[in-house]
Protein backbone atom coordinates (compact mmCIF):
# COMPACT_ATOMS: atom_id res chain seq x y z
CA UNK A 1 0.00 0.00 0.00
CA UNK A 2 1.58 3.29 -1.10
CA UNK A 3 1.92 5.90 2.01
CA UNK A 4 0.24 8.82 -0.21
CA UNK A 5 -0.99 12.11 1.43
CA UNK A 6 -1.60 13.25 -2.15
CA UNK A 7 -5.14 13.25 -3.71
CA UNK A 8 -5.52 11.42 -6.50
CA UNK A 9 -8.62 12.86 -8.20
CA UNK A 10 -10.35 15.45 -5.73
CA UNK A 11 -12.40 16.52 -8.54
CA UNK A 12 -10.46 17.16 -11.74
CA UNK A 13 -13.44 17.98 -12.65
CA UNK A 14 -13.44 20.78 -15.97
CA UNK A 15 -16.02 22.95 -16.36
CA UNK A 16 -17.73 24.52 -20.02
CA UNK A 17 -20.48 27.59 -19.38
CA UNK A 18 -22.76 28.22 -22.10
CA UNK A 19 -25.00 30.63 -23.01
CA UNK A 20 -27.14 28.30 -25.45
CA UNK A 21 -29.60 26.20 -24.73
CA UNK A 22 -29.20 22.82 -23.57
CA UNK A 23 -31.16 20.35 -25.70
CA UNK A 24 -28.44 20.00 -28.52
CA UNK A 25 -25.04 19.66 -26.26
CA UNK A 26 -23.67 16.57 -25.99
CA UNK A 27 -23.38 15.07 -23.21
CA UNK A 28 -23.68 11.64 -21.15
CA UNK A 29 -26.21 12.87 -18.86
CA UNK A 30 -28.51 15.65 -19.70
CA UNK A 31 -29.90 16.93 -16.01
CA UNK A 32 -33.03 19.48 -16.30
CA UNK A 33 -33.98 20.98 -12.78
CA UNK A 34 -37.57 21.43 -11.53
CA UNK A 35 -39.32 23.04 -8.67
CA UNK A 36 -41.91 21.50 -7.13
CA UNK A 37 -44.28 24.61 -6.74
CA UNK A 38 -43.95 24.66 -10.62
CA UNK A 39 -44.18 20.78 -11.99
CA UNK A 40 -47.64 20.68 -12.08
CA UNK A 41 -47.48 23.78 -14.48
CA UNK A 42 -44.23 23.76 -16.32
CA UNK A 43 -43.02 20.33 -15.56
CA UNK A 44 -45.45 18.34 -19.03
CA UNK A 45 -44.71 21.39 -21.35
CA UNK A 46 -40.71 20.63 -20.03
CA UNK A 47 -40.75 17.06 -20.65
CA UNK A 48 -42.47 17.46 -24.11
CA UNK A 49 -39.75 19.79 -25.22
CA UNK A 50 -37.22 16.72 -24.64
CA UNK A 51 -39.22 14.77 -26.72
CA UNK A 52 -40.56 12.82 -23.22
CA UNK A 53 -43.69 11.34 -21.86
CA UNK A 54 -45.39 13.39 -19.13
CA UNK A 55 -45.96 10.07 -17.49
CA UNK A 56 -42.34 10.24 -16.33
CA UNK A 57 -44.00 12.98 -13.71
CA UNK A 58 -46.05 10.31 -12.27
CA UNK A 59 -43.91 9.38 -9.13
CA UNK A 60 -41.54 12.72 -9.15
CA UNK A 61 -42.29 14.94 -6.72
CA UNK A 62 -39.17 17.32 -7.28
CA UNK A 63 -37.88 17.34 -3.72
CA UNK A 64 -34.29 18.44 -3.20
CA UNK A 65 -31.74 15.87 -4.84
CA UNK A 66 -34.58 13.77 -6.08
CA UNK A 67 -33.81 12.01 -9.66
CA UNK A 68 -36.32 10.61 -11.97
CA UNK A 69 -34.34 8.88 -15.06
CA UNK A 70 -35.68 8.88 -18.67
CA UNK A 71 -34.91 8.01 -21.83
CA UNK A 72 -34.91 9.81 -25.36
CA UNK A 73 -35.43 7.74 -28.53
CA UNK A 74 -32.33 7.51 -29.89
CA UNK A 75 -33.27 9.70 -33.34
CA UNK A 76 -33.75 13.01 -31.04
CA UNK A 77 -30.82 15.08 -31.11
CA UNK A 78 -28.86 15.54 -27.43
CA UNK A 79 -28.46 13.41 -24.56
CA UNK A 80 -30.34 10.02 -24.81
CA UNK A 81 -30.88 9.55 -20.79
CA UNK A 82 -32.37 12.48 -19.12
CA UNK A 83 -32.08 13.57 -15.36
CA UNK A 84 -34.88 15.31 -13.59
CA UNK A 85 -33.61 16.93 -11.01
CA UNK A 86 -35.54 17.86 -7.92
CA UNK A 87 -34.37 21.41 -6.44
CA UNK A 88 -37.49 21.28 -3.59
CA UNK A 89 -38.71 24.83 -3.82
CA UNK A 90 -35.20 26.28 -4.64
CA UNK A 91 -35.67 28.49 -1.53
CA UNK A 92 -32.44 27.60 0.03
CA UNK A 93 -28.45 27.25 -0.85
CA UNK A 94 -28.96 23.22 0.59
CA UNK A 95 -31.79 22.48 -2.12
CA UNK A 96 -29.13 23.21 -5.03
CA UNK A 97 -26.22 22.21 -3.30
CA UNK A 98 -28.67 18.76 -2.57
CA UNK A 99 -29.51 18.58 -6.26
CA UNK A 100 -25.92 18.81 -7.60
CA UNK A 101 -24.78 16.86 -5.19
CA UNK A 102 -27.33 14.01 -6.06
CA UNK A 103 -26.83 14.34 -9.79
CA UNK A 104 -22.91 14.12 -9.37
CA UNK A 105 -23.29 11.04 -7.46
CA UNK A 106 -25.72 9.42 -9.90
CA UNK A 107 -23.68 10.65 -12.70
CA UNK A 108 -21.10 8.28 -11.13
CA UNK A 109 -23.03 5.57 -10.69
CA UNK A 110 -23.99 5.52 -14.56
CA UNK A 111 -20.05 6.27 -15.39
CA UNK A 112 -21.56 9.46 -16.79
CA UNK A 113 -18.45 11.32 -17.05
CA UNK A 114 -20.36 14.44 -19.33
CA UNK A 115 -23.11 15.66 -17.42
CA UNK A 116 -24.84 19.07 -19.04
CA UNK A 117 -27.30 20.92 -16.59
CA UNK A 118 -29.75 23.12 -18.17
CA UNK A 119 -29.15 26.17 -16.28
CA UNK A 120 -32.08 28.09 -18.68
CA UNK A 121 -33.70 28.80 -15.38
CA UNK A 122 -30.69 30.36 -13.18
CA UNK A 123 -32.12 33.78 -13.39
CA UNK A 124 -35.15 32.26 -11.47
CA UNK A 125 -33.62 30.50 -8.88
CA UNK A 126 -31.27 33.06 -8.06
CA UNK A 127 -34.60 35.42 -7.15
CA UNK A 128 -36.14 32.38 -5.29
CA UNK A 129 -32.87 32.06 -3.05
CA UNK A 130 -31.83 35.92 -2.62
CA UNK A 131 -28.20 35.24 -3.53
CA UNK A 132 -26.82 36.03 -7.12
CA UNK A 133 -26.85 33.76 -9.96
CA UNK A 134 -22.73 33.53 -9.27
CA UNK A 135 -23.26 32.79 -6.07
CA UNK A 136 -25.67 30.28 -7.04
CA UNK A 137 -23.64 28.51 -9.84
CA UNK A 138 -20.95 28.59 -6.98
CA UNK A 139 -23.01 26.51 -4.87
CA UNK A 140 -24.17 24.09 -7.96
CA UNK A 141 -20.40 23.64 -8.97
CA UNK A 142 -19.44 22.80 -5.13
CA UNK A 143 -22.19 20.53 -4.75
CA UNK A 144 -21.08 18.50 -7.93
CA UNK A 145 -17.42 18.42 -6.76
CA UNK A 146 -18.42 17.52 -3.26
CA UNK A 147 -20.72 14.38 -4.75
CA UNK A 148 -18.30 13.10 -7.31
CA UNK A 149 -15.96 12.04 -4.40
CA UNK A 150 -14.85 8.51 -3.64
CA UNK A 151 -12.73 6.91 -1.17
CA UNK A 152 -11.50 3.95 -3.32
CA UNK A 153 -7.88 4.72 -3.66
CA UNK A 154 -7.38 1.49 -1.03
CA UNK A 155 -9.55 -1.04 -2.73
CA UNK A 156 -7.03 -2.85 -5.41
CA UNK A 157 -10.11 -4.86 -6.97
CA UNK A 158 -8.73 -8.01 -6.16
CA UNK A 159 -12.13 -9.34 -4.85
CA UNK A 160 -14.98 -7.84 -6.96
CA UNK A 161 -16.65 -9.76 -9.15
CA UNK A 162 -18.34 -6.68 -10.59
CA UNK A 163 -15.65 -4.92 -11.28
CA UNK A 164 -14.74 -6.32 -14.42
CA UNK A 165 -18.24 -5.40 -16.21
CA UNK A 166 -16.83 -1.56 -15.19
CA UNK A 167 -13.42 -1.71 -16.33
CA UNK A 168 -12.25 1.52 -18.05
CA UNK A 169 -15.53 3.04 -17.39
CA UNK A 170 -15.72 6.45 -15.86
CA UNK A 171 -16.45 6.15 -11.86
CA UNK A 172 -17.32 9.86 -11.50
CA UNK A 173 -17.94 12.85 -13.62
CA UNK A 174 -15.16 14.67 -15.43
CA UNK A 175 -17.06 17.67 -17.75
CA UNK A 176 -19.92 19.52 -15.88
CA UNK A 177 -21.65 21.74 -18.69
CA UNK A 178 -23.59 24.49 -17.80
CA UNK A 179 -25.71 25.42 -20.61
CA UNK A 180 -28.26 28.00 -21.76
CA UNK A 181 -26.59 30.55 -18.88
CA UNK A 182 -27.95 33.78 -22.08
CA UNK A 183 -26.16 36.70 -21.35
CA UNK A 184 -25.21 35.60 -17.51
CA UNK A 185 -22.77 32.98 -18.93
CA UNK A 186 -19.34 35.08 -17.57
CA UNK A 187 -20.83 35.56 -13.89
CA UNK A 188 -21.82 31.84 -13.69
CA UNK A 189 -18.67 30.81 -15.11
CA UNK A 190 -16.77 32.95 -12.47
CA UNK A 191 -19.10 31.63 -9.49
CA UNK A 192 -19.11 28.11 -10.77
CA UNK A 193 -15.06 27.90 -11.46
CA UNK A 194 -14.75 29.43 -7.43
CA UNK A 195 -17.32 26.65 -6.02
CA UNK A 196 -15.39 24.16 -8.04
CA UNK A 197 -12.04 25.09 -6.62
CA UNK A 198 -14.11 24.98 -2.97
CA UNK A 199 -15.27 21.57 -3.27
CA UNK A 200 -12.24 20.35 -4.22
CA UNK A 201 -10.67 21.26 -1.36
CA UNK A 202 -13.07 20.19 0.49
CA UNK A 203 -12.67 16.77 -0.93
CA UNK A 204 -8.80 16.57 0.03
CA UNK A 205 -9.70 17.78 3.45
CA UNK A 206 -11.95 14.73 3.38
CA UNK A 207 -8.96 11.89 1.62
CA UNK A 208 -7.10 13.19 4.61
CA UNK A 209 -9.91 12.44 7.21
CA UNK A 210 -10.59 9.04 5.75
CA UNK A 211 -6.55 7.80 5.64
CA UNK A 212 -6.30 5.51 8.03
CA UNK A 213 -3.41 5.65 11.24
CA UNK A 214 -0.93 3.62 9.52
CA UNK A 215 -1.32 5.47 6.10
CA UNK A 216 -1.24 8.93 7.80
CA UNK A 217 1.32 9.58 10.61
CA UNK A 218 2.33 13.48 11.98
CA UNK A 219 4.17 13.54 9.28
CA UNK A 220 2.25 12.94 6.24
CA UNK A 221 0.23 15.03 7.52
CA UNK A 222 2.77 18.08 7.34
CA UNK A 223 3.56 16.65 4.25
CA UNK A 224 -0.07 16.98 3.06
CA UNK A 225 0.06 20.53 4.02
CA UNK A 226 3.14 21.26 1.86
CA UNK A 227 1.70 19.72 -0.88
CA UNK A 228 -1.33 22.19 -0.32
CA UNK A 229 1.03 24.82 -0.56
CA UNK A 230 2.85 23.75 -3.67
CA UNK A 231 -0.56 23.56 -5.26
CA UNK A 232 -1.88 26.91 -4.33
CA UNK A 233 1.50 28.72 -3.31
CA UNK A 234 1.83 29.69 0.16
CA UNK A 235 4.49 29.14 2.46
CA UNK A 236 4.31 25.98 4.88
CA UNK A 237 6.78 25.40 7.22
CA UNK A 238 7.44 22.50 9.72
CA UNK A 239 8.55 22.08 13.10
CA UNK A 240 10.39 19.11 14.16
CA UNK A 241 10.77 17.77 17.64
CA UNK A 242 13.89 19.32 18.32
CA UNK A 243 12.12 22.88 17.18
CA UNK A 244 8.68 21.87 18.71
CA UNK A 245 11.24 21.12 22.17
CA UNK A 246 12.63 24.58 21.98
CA UNK A 247 9.45 26.27 22.29
CA UNK A 248 8.61 24.22 24.98
CA UNK A 249 5.45 22.82 23.72
CA UNK A 250 4.70 20.38 26.61
CA UNK A 251 1.12 19.70 25.66
CA UNK A 252 2.18 18.38 22.21
CA UNK A 253 5.16 16.43 23.64
CA UNK A 254 3.19 14.71 26.31
CA UNK A 255 0.94 13.65 24.02
CA UNK A 256 3.42 12.37 21.69
CA UNK A 257 5.30 10.17 24.67
CA UNK A 258 3.66 7.21 23.96
CA UNK A 259 3.81 7.37 20.27
CA UNK A 260 6.60 5.88 18.23
CA UNK A 261 6.37 8.32 15.73
CA UNK A 262 7.30 12.00 16.22
CA UNK A 263 4.87 14.90 16.56
CA UNK A 264 4.41 17.99 13.99
CA UNK A 265 3.69 21.48 14.08
CA UNK A 266 3.01 23.12 11.11
CA UNK A 267 2.65 26.49 9.92
CA UNK A 268 0.68 27.42 6.75
CA UNK A 269 0.98 30.98 5.77
CA UNK A 270 -1.25 32.77 2.93
CA UNK A 271 -0.09 35.94 2.06
CA UNK A 272 -2.19 37.71 -0.67
CA UNK A 273 -0.48 40.55 -3.12
CA UNK A 274 -1.28 43.89 -1.90
CA UNK A 275 -1.98 44.90 1.86
CA UNK A 276 -4.08 42.21 3.77
CA UNK A 277 -7.60 43.29 5.19
CA UNK A 278 -7.16 40.96 8.07
CA UNK A 279 -4.79 38.68 9.99
CA UNK A 280 -6.43 35.00 11.15
CA UNK A 281 -5.14 32.03 12.66
CA UNK A 282 -6.87 28.76 11.84
CA UNK A 283 -5.91 25.80 14.17
CA UNK A 284 -7.16 22.48 13.38
CA UNK A 285 -6.24 19.31 15.43
CA UNK A 286 -4.14 17.04 14.22
CA UNK A 287 -4.59 13.64 16.17
CA UNK A 288 -3.88 10.90 13.36
CA UNK A 289 -5.57 8.64 15.44
CA UNK A 290 -6.83 8.65 18.86
CA UNK A 291 -6.68 5.52 21.33
CA UNK A 292 -7.37 7.35 24.26
CA UNK A 293 -3.52 6.51 25.59
CA UNK A 294 -3.34 4.91 29.07
CA UNK A 295 -6.85 6.09 30.05
CA UNK A 296 -7.55 3.96 26.78
CA UNK A 297 -10.99 3.87 25.25
CA UNK A 298 -13.33 1.82 24.93
CA UNK A 299 -12.81 -0.96 22.01
CA UNK A 300 -16.51 -0.29 19.85
CA UNK A 301 -15.95 2.62 17.39
CA UNK A 302 -12.30 2.96 18.60
CA UNK A 303 -11.42 2.31 14.43
CA UNK A 304 -13.34 5.67 13.84
CA UNK A 305 -10.59 7.97 15.92
CA UNK A 306 -8.41 7.61 12.61
CA UNK A 307 -10.71 10.78 11.92
CA UNK A 308 -9.34 12.65 15.12
CA UNK A 309 -7.23 15.33 12.59
CA UNK A 310 -10.42 16.25 10.71
CA UNK A 311 -10.03 19.68 12.46
CA UNK A 312 -6.24 19.99 10.32
CA UNK A 313 -8.12 18.55 7.66
CA UNK A 314 -10.54 21.73 7.54
CA UNK A 315 -7.75 23.79 8.11
CA UNK A 316 -5.30 22.75 5.19
CA UNK A 317 -8.46 22.46 2.65
CA UNK A 318 -8.99 25.92 3.75
CA UNK A 319 -5.60 27.41 3.49
CA UNK A 320 -5.54 26.11 -0.42
CA UNK A 321 -8.88 27.33 -1.33
CA UNK A 322 -8.16 30.75 0.65
CA UNK A 323 -4.48 30.59 -1.70
CA UNK A 324 -6.42 29.68 -4.57
CA UNK A 325 -9.31 32.38 -4.80
CA UNK A 326 -6.67 34.85 -3.95
CA UNK A 327 -8.61 36.47 -1.08
CA UNK A 328 -7.21 39.45 0.35
CA UNK A 329 -6.29 38.53 3.71
CA UNK A 330 -3.46 36.59 5.56
CA UNK A 331 -4.50 33.11 6.53
CA UNK A 332 -2.18 31.26 8.81
CA UNK A 333 -2.70 27.62 9.49
CA UNK A 334 -1.73 26.23 12.84
CA UNK A 335 -1.40 22.18 13.02
CA UNK A 336 -0.44 20.32 15.53
CA UNK A 337 -0.14 16.63 15.40
CA UNK A 338 0.74 13.24 16.87
CA UNK A 339 -1.16 10.27 17.37
CA UNK A 340 -2.24 9.33 21.25
CA UNK A 341 -1.02 5.87 22.06
CA UNK A 342 -0.25 3.86 25.13
CA UNK A 343 2.57 2.43 25.64
CA UNK A 344 5.94 2.36 28.11
CA UNK A 345 6.82 5.99 27.91
CA UNK A 346 3.40 7.34 27.33
CA UNK A 347 1.75 10.17 29.70
CA UNK A 348 -0.19 9.12 32.33
CA UNK A 349 -3.18 10.34 34.41
CA UNK A 350 -2.18 12.27 37.17
CA UNK A 351 0.98 13.49 35.55
CA UNK A 352 1.12 17.25 35.58
CA UNK A 353 2.53 18.71 32.19
CA UNK A 354 3.57 22.31 31.27
CA UNK A 355 2.36 24.15 28.32
CA UNK A 356 4.27 26.70 26.10
CA UNK A 357 2.25 29.93 27.99
CA UNK A 358 3.64 28.25 31.24
CA UNK A 359 0.20 26.93 32.70
CA UNK A 360 0.52 23.79 34.15
CA UNK A 361 -2.28 21.06 33.97
CA UNK A 362 -3.53 18.28 35.61
CA UNK A 363 -4.01 15.21 33.27
CA UNK A 364 -7.01 13.78 34.72
CA UNK A 365 -7.26 11.67 31.46
CA UNK A 366 -5.11 11.12 28.74
CA UNK A 367 -7.99 10.89 26.08
CA UNK A 368 -8.69 14.72 26.78
CA UNK A 369 -5.55 15.07 24.61
CA UNK A 370 -6.69 17.87 21.95
CA UNK A 371 -6.84 20.21 24.40
CA UNK A 372 -3.61 19.88 25.34
CA UNK A 373 -1.88 19.94 21.97
CA UNK A 374 -4.77 22.93 20.67
CA UNK A 375 -3.57 25.08 24.02
CA UNK A 376 0.27 25.06 22.62
CA UNK A 377 -0.99 25.89 19.11
CA UNK A 378 -3.52 28.77 20.51
CA UNK A 379 -0.21 30.15 22.80
CA UNK A 380 1.45 30.02 19.47
CA UNK A 381 -1.32 32.13 17.69
CA UNK A 382 -2.05 34.34 20.27
CA UNK A 383 1.78 35.15 20.88
CA UNK A 384 3.44 34.75 17.54
CA UNK A 385 1.23 36.21 14.81
CA UNK A 386 -0.66 39.03 16.34
CA UNK A 387 -3.81 38.00 14.50
CA UNK A 388 -6.70 39.96 14.17
CA UNK A 389 -9.02 36.45 15.10
CA UNK A 390 -8.19 32.97 16.10
CA UNK A 391 -10.47 29.99 15.22
CA UNK A 392 -9.84 26.35 15.83
CA UNK A 393 -11.69 23.47 14.87
CA UNK A 394 -10.85 20.04 16.64
CA UNK A 395 -13.16 16.99 17.20
CA UNK A 396 -12.72 17.61 20.61
CA UNK A 397 -15.82 16.02 22.76
CA UNK A 398 -18.20 12.97 22.55
CA UNK A 399 -19.87 15.25 24.85
CA UNK A 400 -20.53 17.53 21.68
CA UNK A 401 -22.39 14.68 19.98
CA UNK A 402 -24.37 13.80 22.50
CA UNK A 403 -25.30 17.72 22.85
CA UNK A 404 -25.91 18.46 19.77
CA UNK A 405 -25.59 15.11 17.22
CA UNK A 406 -24.17 14.25 14.49
CA UNK A 407 -24.69 16.95 12.38
CA UNK A 408 -24.72 20.09 13.77
CA UNK A 409 -21.21 21.53 15.73
CA UNK A 410 -20.53 23.41 18.44
CA UNK A 411 -19.79 27.18 18.42
CA UNK A 412 -17.90 28.66 21.41
CA UNK A 413 -16.65 32.53 21.27
CA UNK A 414 -15.76 35.40 23.34
CA UNK A 415 -16.89 37.83 20.50
CA UNK A 416 -20.76 38.28 19.93
CA UNK A 417 -19.83 39.60 16.62
CA UNK A 418 -17.30 36.60 15.25
CA UNK A 419 -20.00 34.04 16.99
CA UNK A 420 -22.88 35.79 14.77
CA UNK A 421 -20.88 35.93 11.62
CA UNK A 422 -19.78 32.41 12.03
CA UNK A 423 -23.22 31.13 12.40
CA UNK A 424 -24.20 33.08 9.65
CA UNK A 425 -21.51 31.42 7.42
CA UNK A 426 -22.60 28.22 8.49
CA UNK A 427 -25.84 28.48 7.48
CA UNK A 428 -24.73 29.81 3.97
CA UNK A 429 -22.83 26.73 3.14
CA UNK A 430 -24.86 24.26 4.56
CA UNK A 431 -22.60 23.34 7.46
CA UNK A 432 -24.48 24.46 10.81
CA UNK A 433 -22.92 25.56 13.91
CA UNK A 434 -25.20 26.12 17.19
CA UNK A 435 -23.18 28.24 19.72
CA UNK A 436 -22.87 27.39 23.60
CA UNK A 437 -22.15 29.42 26.72
CA UNK A 438 -18.20 29.89 28.12
CA UNK A 439 -19.79 30.83 31.53
CA UNK A 440 -17.30 31.25 34.26
CA UNK A 441 -19.38 29.02 36.36
CA UNK A 442 -17.93 25.89 34.18
CA UNK A 443 -14.37 27.10 35.35
CA UNK A 444 -15.19 25.20 38.36
CA UNK A 445 -15.05 22.48 36.56
CA UNK A 446 -11.85 22.23 35.60
CA UNK A 447 -10.07 23.03 38.75
CA UNK A 448 -7.07 20.88 40.12
CA UNK A 449 -6.21 20.83 43.36
CA UNK A 450 -2.05 20.37 42.13
CA UNK A 451 -2.14 22.30 39.25
CA UNK A 452 -3.04 25.42 37.68
CA UNK A 453 -5.32 23.83 35.75
CA UNK A 454 -7.09 20.25 35.07
CA UNK A 455 -7.91 18.46 31.33
CA UNK A 456 -10.90 16.85 32.48
CA UNK A 457 -14.08 18.37 34.23
CA UNK A 458 -16.48 16.81 36.39
CA UNK A 459 -19.44 15.59 35.42
CA UNK A 460 -21.50 16.81 33.35
CA UNK A 461 -21.27 20.03 30.34
CA UNK A 462 -18.32 18.05 28.61
CA UNK A 463 -18.42 19.98 25.71
CA UNK A 464 -18.09 22.86 27.14
CA UNK A 465 -15.53 22.67 30.21
CA UNK A 466 -13.23 21.49 27.04
CA UNK A 467 -14.01 24.83 25.51
CA UNK A 468 -13.59 26.34 28.93
CA UNK A 469 -10.46 25.03 29.35
CA UNK A 470 -9.14 25.83 25.94
CA UNK A 471 -9.63 29.90 26.56
CA UNK A 472 -7.08 29.73 28.93
CA UNK A 473 -4.31 29.70 26.31
CA UNK A 474 -5.28 32.68 24.09
CA UNK A 475 -3.57 34.72 26.20
CA UNK A 476 -6.57 37.12 26.36
CA UNK A 477 -7.13 37.89 22.52
CA UNK A 478 -10.81 38.94 22.48
CA UNK A 479 -11.58 37.57 18.81
CA UNK A 480 -11.43 34.11 19.48
CA UNK A 481 -13.92 30.98 18.50
CA UNK A 482 -13.70 27.10 18.81
CA UNK A 483 -15.51 24.81 16.99
CA UNK A 484 -16.03 21.18 18.05
CA UNK A 485 -16.74 18.86 15.22
CA UNK A 486 -16.67 15.74 16.66
CA UNK A 487 -20.04 15.04 15.41
CA UNK A 488 -20.23 16.27 11.27
CA UNK A 489 -16.70 15.54 10.88
CA UNK A 490 -17.09 11.88 10.15
CA UNK A 491 -19.73 9.91 9.19
CA UNK A 492 -19.98 6.03 10.18
CA UNK A 493 -19.73 3.26 7.67
CA UNK A 494 -22.73 2.08 5.63
CA UNK A 495 -24.28 5.57 5.13
CA UNK A 496 -24.56 7.06 1.05
CA UNK A 497 -21.82 9.54 2.84
CA UNK A 498 -20.01 7.65 5.07
CA UNK A 499 -16.67 8.75 6.12
CA UNK A 500 -15.02 12.05 6.22
CA UNK A 501 -17.24 14.79 5.35
CA UNK A 502 -14.96 17.63 4.85
CA UNK A 503 -16.92 20.02 7.41
CA UNK A 504 -15.87 23.70 8.23
CA UNK A 505 -14.30 24.00 4.86
CA UNK A 506 -17.23 25.73 3.23
CA UNK A 507 -18.13 27.60 6.15
CA UNK A 508 -15.05 28.86 6.79
CA UNK A 509 -14.18 29.86 2.75
CA UNK A 510 -17.69 31.94 3.21
CA UNK A 511 -16.28 33.49 6.61
CA UNK A 512 -13.60 34.65 5.00
CA UNK A 513 -14.64 35.66 1.67
CA UNK A 514 -17.29 37.68 3.57
CA UNK A 515 -14.55 39.57 5.50
CA UNK A 516 -12.34 39.76 1.94
N1 LIG B 1 -11.30 12.63 19.95
C1 LIG B 1 -12.08 12.51 21.11
C2 LIG B 1 -13.49 13.09 20.97
C3 LIG B 1 -14.40 12.41 19.98
C4 LIG B 1 -15.26 11.40 20.39
C5 LIG B 1 -14.44 12.82 18.66
C6 LIG B 1 -16.11 10.80 19.49
C7 LIG B 1 -15.30 12.22 17.75
C8 LIG B 1 -16.13 11.20 18.16
C9 LIG B 1 -11.40 13.24 22.27
O1 LIG B 1 -10.02 13.23 22.24
C10 LIG B 1 -11.81 12.55 23.53
O2 LIG B 1 -11.46 11.43 23.70
N2 LIG B 1 -12.55 13.25 24.37
C11 LIG B 1 -13.00 12.69 25.58
C12 LIG B 1 -12.74 13.68 26.69
C13 LIG B 1 -12.91 13.12 28.05
C14 LIG B 1 -11.87 12.08 28.36
C15 LIG B 1 -12.81 14.27 29.04
C16 LIG B 1 -14.49 12.41 25.45
O3 LIG B 1 -15.18 13.15 24.76
O4 LIG B 1 -14.93 11.41 25.96
MN1 LIG C 1 -9.21 11.53 23.14
ZN1 LIG D 1 -9.15 13.04 20.42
Amino acid sequence: MTKNTGTPAASGITLEVISKPAAPARADLLAVPLNSRELKKIGPAALKALGLEAAVLEDFKGGAGEIALAYRPASAKGAARVALLGIGEGRSNDDYRKAAEALSRKAGELHCATVVLDCAGIAGWATWARRSPAYLAGVIAEGVAYGSYRFDRLKSGKLDKKKKADEGKPKSISKLVLAGCGGLASEVEAGAEAGLVVGTCQNRSRELVNLPGNLLSAEDLAEAAREAGRRGGFDVTVFDRKRITELAMGGLLSVNRGSQNPPTFTVMDYRPEGKARKTVALVGKGITFDSGGISIKPSAGMDEMKSDMAGAACVIGVLEAVAKLALPLRVVGLVPATDNMPGGSAMTPGDVITTMSGITVEVGNTDAEGRLILADALTYAARELEPDVIIDLATLTGACIVALGMKVAGLFSNDDDLAEAISKSGQAAGEKVWRLPLWEEYAEQIKSDVADVSNTGSKGAGTITAAKFLENFVEGHKHWAHIDIAGPAFAAKGGTSSGGSGFGVRLLVDLLQSWA
